[in-house]
Order: C-alpha cells, then sequence, then structure tokens
C-alpha cells in the first residue's frame, strides 16, 4: 500500500475525508466521560509513536496530537526543530530517511509548503501537515465536525471568510469543494487566497466567491469564520491591520448571518482585532468545540494515516 500522507484534503479526497469526520465523531461519542489520558477501548495504535516537529509555536495542535496518540493507546515525541539537526542545516530528506526509521508517523508544523511535500516524498511512514503557510487541513476537519454537530449537513451552506485570504482560508475554500459548500470570502484587494487555491475548487464545480464588503460576504451565511491578520511568520504592519479593519466579526456584523449562523475562529484570537469579545464569547461561538474537535479529528486522521481506518 502506498505510505497515506495527510497534506491537504484532495488527496485523500472526499469518501476518505468523510470516513475521518465520521470516526472522530463516533470516537467523540464512545470516550465521554472518560479521563482525558486514558485509551480508548480498542486501543488501536497500540505501541506506536509519533513524532511531532514543530518550527512554529503551537498549543493546540501541540496537545491534541499528544492527547491523541494517547487516546489511541501510543505515544508521541515533541521535537522543536531548533533542538533537532534539522534546525542546524540536516536535510529534510536526512531527516524524513532517519525519522522513518524510528517512529511510525511525522506530524510536522513548518513554514514552507515544499518542505513537508519534501518530507512526504522522503519518508516512509505517514507525514501529517499541522498547519504550513498555505494550508492547515487538521484544522478544517475539526472546524466541519463542529459545524456538524450543530447545524448538521453542510452540504448547500454557505460560509463566509473573513479578513486575510490565509492558510487557513486556502484549507476551508478546499473542505467547500470536496464537501459541497459555498465559501464566501469578504477580503481586502491585496489580501486575497492564492488564485490556483480558488482554480482548483472551481474546477471540482465549488462555488467561492470573493466580494470586497464584509456586509455582503456575511449576508444570510450558515457560517462565519475569521482568524488572525498577522499569521506567523508574516510581517504584518500598520498597512494590513488598516486594510483588515473593515472585516472585524461584530454582533452587528453577526446579525446578518442566518439566525442560526455560528462563528468560528482556529485560535489562537486576537480579541479586538478580527472579533469581537461578545462574538468570541456569545451564543453562536463554537470556537471552544472547535479547538476541543481538533484531538478527535486528529486521532482519525491518525488512523487513517496508519491504514486501521479503511477508506
Ligand atoms: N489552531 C491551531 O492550530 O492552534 P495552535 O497554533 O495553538 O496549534
Ligand atoms: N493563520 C494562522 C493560523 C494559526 C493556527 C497562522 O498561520 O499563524
Amino acid at each position: 500500500m502506498m505510505v497515506r500522507h495527510f497534506l491537504d484534503w484532495t488527496a485523500p479526497g472526499a469518501p476518505a475525508i468523510r470516513a475521518m469526520l465520521d470516526e472522530a465523531h463516533r470516537r467523540k461519542q464512545a470516550r465521554r466521560g472518560m479521563p482525558r489520558g486514558r485509551p480508548d477501548h480498542d486501543r488501536p495504535l497500540d505501541g506506536h509513536t509519533l513524532a511531532m516537529i514543530f518550527e512554529k509555536p503551537s498549543t493546540r495542535t501541540r496537545v491534541s496530537f499528544d492527547m491523541a496518540m494517547r487516546q489511541l493507546g501510543g505515544s508521541a515525541l515533541n521535537l522543536s526543530s531548533s533542538e533537532l539537526q534539522l534546525g542546524r542545516g540536516e536535510t529534510i530528506a536526512d531527516t524524513a530517511r532517519v525519522l522513518s526509521r524510528m517512529v511510525d508517523a511525522i506530524m510536522i508544523r513548518t513554514n514552507g509548503h515544499d518542505k513537508i511535500e519534501q518530507l512526504a516524498e522522503y519518508a516512509h511512514v505517514p507525514v501529517i501537515n499541522g498547519l504550513t503557510d498555505h494550508n492547515h487541513p487538521c484544522q478544517a476537519l475539526a472546524d466541519v465536525m463542529a459545524v456538524e454537530e450543530r447545524l448538521g449537513n453542510v452540504r448547500g451552506t454557505t460560509w463566509a471568510w473573513l479578513g486575510d485570504g490565509n492558510n487557513m482560508a486556502h484549507s476551508i475554500i478546499e473542505a467547500g469543494s470536496l464537501l459541497g459548500f459555498t465559501v464566501r470570502l469578504g477580503v481586502p484587494a491585496d489580501y486575497e487566497p492564492e488564485p490556483a487555491v480558488v482554480a482548483q475548487a472551481r474546477a471540482l464545480g465549488a462555488t467561492v466567491e470573493i466580494v470586497r464588503d464584509a456586509r455582503a460576504a456575511v449576508d444570510g451565511a450558515d457560517v462565519v469564520l475569521t482568524d488572525t491578520w498577522v499569521s506567523m511568520g508574516q510581517a504584518g504592519g500598520e498597512a494590513k491591520l488598516a486594510a483588515m479593519a473593515p472585516y472585524q466579526v461584530t454582533p452587528a456584523l453577526m446579525a446578518l448571518a442566518r439566525r442560526e449562523a455560528v462563528f468560528l475562529h482556529c485560535l489562537p484570537a486576537h480579541r479586538g482585532e478580527e472579533v469581537m469579545d461578545a462574538v468570541m464569547d456569545g451564543p453562536q461561538s463554537l470556537v471552544w468545540d472547535e479547538a476541543e474537535n481538533r484531538l478527535h479529528a486528529q486521532k482519525a486522521v491518525l488512523l487513517w494515516c496508519l491504514g486501521v481506518l479503511e477508506a
């Protein structure tokens, strides 16, 4: 069998993504009330180890992958690239070859997407994307889970993305193209998502709309999402913050969405910038479910990558 990497949603494809989402929902329900460090009853990854490489900071991705491995009966190694020889010039290819002899899977958070592609090319074990500058596919699974829990089927819904057309926006656009929801982006001219990402989604039949007006983006939406205006490793600056200001998610903006609409944010949030407290902490906010779902979604990703979840 080909090594199953999880770098985006397109390679696994819609049936595998659906299987992962179903598995994540099922395992979440099955272990309700159990202590968080106690393994699931079937311990499906008993004896397996995940190496986690972080080239950028992380709270959710770090803790959720570690706990995911514990709950699946395995364990995780928490590695920072600055402490690896990778940080002082050992190549990605050689790092991939060595880790492949010692662990069962590798999760990496890095900057350039070409780096994770290279890691996957040379690794003999599955490589999982814990965020690159290009995308964040694990987060998109957790987001869809949270919306399915509240609204049910996402097919035919409209998701309004506000602010920066960044890595997270790319994964939401890709998710829409595989699961059949519309993504309407309210973004400033210089901060649109990469045209290739939009083109790929449209080629799959997806509806991806780009508008300048935040109110038009949110009008009648089922889901409203945003993210930090300055991502890790980005320069930011006054000009970008000024361009983003009209896209702040406020209660007045949320009022233009459907009455049942929900608010998502992958976190960490910069309260008072891209979102106001009243929205983050309000009844439409699913941000804490979304964060928790990282754990459940990643368990399904790990099971798919290691061939336990057939799809
Ligand atoms: N949402 C997310 O990936 O959070 P961390 O940066 O804390 O991992
Ligand atoms: N767009 C953000 C997401 C953080 C989880 C970043 O890349 O910093």
